[in-house]
């Protein structure tokens, strides 16, 4: 199983620094974290590139890769070069977001029925770029077949990898991910192939793996915040440990709440891990029921203890 890498897939509001540092102090098995998309990097040192989020002193330049969300190659170019100073060795681009209000402006997965724009845009990135480039992509936004053409374009770069989330964009996250149209899409792509989509257990990474064959990266995603044991369990580790869930969702808490001065906003970024997370547990609708209704961080200490006082992990 050695050959195989795990990464986790970026989340917007859920896998911020703080979640990244906290999660690699109590879990193994993730080779390689990306940032939640990045966007508007105006100019130069744009301030929303001075940020921990993307600070050195916070994060892992080697094992993370900043992403953005964009269709303007100058912009891509700004960002790449102040990730290069920071000690980055790569960054992503966003081509899979399927919300409407990004996707409708043709930004991520909304630029794939457009694969000249595409082209026309990795040309002027690739032509400039001195740091390693790679691309995250759904199917389509309106359907499966949009990826064919852009494959062509892809093919035409020195991509660092590219990752594919096998649904089209109007699903959502809904339905099923489409492991068929990536196994038969892989014999067309030149760049390094990551899988990402679905992978929930040791059972279903074992199933995908087989039908994508001979593919060794993964990505995954809302099953590892489910449940945080899920990259240990399919490199052949120990599995749930109350104890040690525990110990995590406490640590993450503290962590959140010291960078943000105390501050009970750290409470949505709290709920929207445990809308996951309840997962892990037995009576997960009991525990959401709990927890969702929560304003205070005080009421939300008590129920945190509560859950595990009560609840089973499964
Ligand atoms: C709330 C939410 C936020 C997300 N934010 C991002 C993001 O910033 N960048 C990105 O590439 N994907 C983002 N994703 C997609 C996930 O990284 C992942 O590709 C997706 O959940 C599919 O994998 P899974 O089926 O294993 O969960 C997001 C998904 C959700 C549900």
């Amino acid at each position: 199983m050695d050959a195989i890498k795990l990464s986790l897939g970026p989340f917007q509001g859920i896998t911020d620094a703080p979640f990244r540092n906290v999660f690699k102090r109590h879990f193994g098995g993730i080779d390689k974290y990306y940032t939640p998309f990045f966007t508007g990097i105006q100019k130069d040192h744009a301030k929303n590139m001075q940020v921990e989020e993307i600070d050195p002193r916070y994060n892992d330049v080697e094992t993370l890769t900043p992403q953005i969300l964009s269709t303007d190659a100058e912009e891509v170019l700004r960002f790449a070069s102040q990730c290069k100073e920071l000690g980055y060795k790569e960054i992503n681009l966003n081509m899979g977001c399927p919300f409407p209000r990004v996707a409708n402006k043709k930004r991520g997965c909304g630029l794939l029925p457009y694969p000249d724009k595409t082209d026309s845009m990795l040309g002027t990135v690739f032509e400039r770029i001195d740091l390693k480039f790679s691309i995250k992509c759904r199917l389509g936004y309106f359907n499966p077949d949009e990826i064919v053409p852009v494959i062509e374009v892809f093919n035409r770069y020195p991509l660092s990898e590219l990752i594919i989330h096998p649904r089209i964009g109007k699903q959502l996250y809904k339905g099923e991910a489409d492991v068929q149209r990536f196994a038969e899409l892989m014999p067309m792509i030149k760049a390094p192939l990551v899988y990402n989509g679905d992978i929930v257990s040791v059972e279903s990474f074992e199933r995908i793996r087989e039908q994508v064959k001979p593919v060794n990266e993964f990505m995954l995603g809302r099953g590892l915040l489910a449940n945080p044991f899920l990259a240990e369990e399919i490199k052949g580790g120990e599995s749930h440990d109350l104890e040690r869930l525990h110990a995590y969702v406490v640590d993450l808490y503290e962590d959140r709440l010291r960078h943000a001065g105390g501050s009970p906003k750290v409470l949505g970024r709290m709920k929207e891990l445990w809308s996951y997370l309840m997962n892990s547990f037995d009576e997960p609708q009991d525990i959401w029921r709990k927890i969702k209704k929560i304003n205070a961080l005080r009421e939300y200490e008590e129920a945190v203890e509560t859950v595990f006082r009560e609840h089973r992990v499964i």
